[in-house]
């Protein structure tokens, strides 16, 4: 009989013991929705800190690992390499955008028309510095100004992940614009801007040195004429003040998304959400409706309307996919911004959709197609 009892009182613990493990499982959901982060707009108010002195005695040695200087066209954005910017303090006190053009790919190598393009966005802003970062550059920006983010960033289960989530890295401690390789620029950014009546905050817009009364702009383009889709605010370009609190969303959901990935019992049927979902054009969009809901007045968020950088939208008719994909046999620039119309619309860059990644690693068959130019 005794037995009996202390049998069913250790049956009745495990139980209990076995519903609080799946409750605890669960908590992260609740309230959120599946799949949503569980960020708040406190975030906001408790930025990491970023150091303003930097690591100084790295520097020397890192200034030599890559000379990048195309001295051959002076009218070109001047080559700046990223151990050179990372030595430098990041500039989180002016509240325009920086002079700073910011690219990235696995290596120093860019394929064909990706050097060509690059270029186009360099020719447009022969006064502004451009940076190409590689994978190995990103890694080292993490290390030395986002250490938090280290292990989170090396647990993203690919590349295109990390590549991704570094943009944002880019944008928050040095501001400027970030473009992907298959963008052509059309005209110079921030004239640009300026002839769409797109105001920004002033460059130098300090109000007795207080930093926290100064106004910093992130600006994102809309894709396409349909808010509701869920790729219409794409990564692959993005202008910002430096210290824009916006950029800490994307590496906070991100921290989030990894830590629920190891949960003891969420691990048994855990599958990576994909890179657009994780750190890619998904995400964005849903950091970007969060932070708007939060309304920080001096930190805002501009969303340009479709035909500014995006003025192909991939999710469209096949008879403009036709010239305008740089996928396709029948790609041609000249057709498609014809097509387009983009001179008349006023649109600063286009994006050509290569589409260098699939999955977790890369598209062999689209960095050929780009790595011929003709
Ligand atoms: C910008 O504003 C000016 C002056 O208000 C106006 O003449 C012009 O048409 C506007 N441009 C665009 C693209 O809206
Ligand atoms: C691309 O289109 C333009 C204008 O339609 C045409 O003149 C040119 O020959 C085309 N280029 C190629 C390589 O087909």
């Amino acid at each position: 009989m005794l037995v009996f009892q202390r049998l069913r009182r250790l049956y009745i613990l495990a139980i209990t013991l076995l519903f609080c493990i799946i409750f605890i499982q669960f908590i992260p959901y609740f309230g959120t929705g599946l799949g949503t982060s569980p960020l708040t707009c406190r975030l906001s108010a408790t930025p990491p800190h970023i150091p303003s002195s930097h690591a100084s005695n790295n520097c020397p040695l890192l200034s030599t690992s890559r000379p990048q200087a195309d001295s051959s066209d002076t009218k070109l954005a001047s080559a700046l390499s990223p151990a050179e910017l990372l030595c430098r303090s990041p500039k989180s006190l002016q509240g325009g955008i920086p002079k700073l053009l910011h690219q990235s790919w696995k290596s120093t190598e860019l394929p064909a028309k990706f050097k060509k393009w690059s270029n186009t966005c360099r020719r447009q802003h022969p006064d502004w510095e451009w940076v190409l970062w590689t994978d190995e550059d990103n890694l080292q920006l993490v290390k030395q100004y986002f250490p938090w983010l280290e292990d989170t960033f090396l647990s993203l289960p690919g590349n295109i992940y990390r590549a991704d989530l570094a943009r944002n890295l880019y944008m928050y401690l040095f501001g400027g614009v970030y473009a992907d390789l298959d963008t052509e620029c059309l005209r110079p950014t921030l004239s640009g801007l300026a002839s769409q009546n797109i105001s920004l905050p002033d460059q130098h817009s300090k109000t007795f040195g207080d930093e926290a009364s100064m106004a910093r702009v992130a600006l994102f383009g809309r894709m396409g004429s349909d808010p509701t889709f869920d790729h219409s605010i794409p990564n692959a370009w993005m202008a910002a003040s430096a210290g824009h609190p916006f950029f800490l969303f994307p590496m906070s959901s991100a921290q989030a998304e990894i830590q629920k990935s190891r949960r003891i019992l969420h691990s048994w049927w855990y599958d990576y959400p994909s890179a657009e979902q994780l750190t890619g054009p998904i995400a964005l969009r849903k950091n970007v409706k969060q932070y708007e809901s939060c309304g920080d007045a001096a930190n805002t968020i501009i969303v340009l309307p479709d035909s500014m950088v995006y003025p192909f939208n991939w999710n469209t008719e096949e008879d403009v996919r036709s010239p305008c994909s740089a996928e396709k046999e029948t790609f041609n620039e000249t057709q498609c911004k014809n097509v387009l119309g983009v001179d008349l619309k006023g649109s600063i860059s286009i994006t050509y959709w290569s589409h260098t990644h699939r999955g977790k690693g890369s598209d062999m068959e689209n960095i050929e197609r780009i790595s011929q130019d003709k």
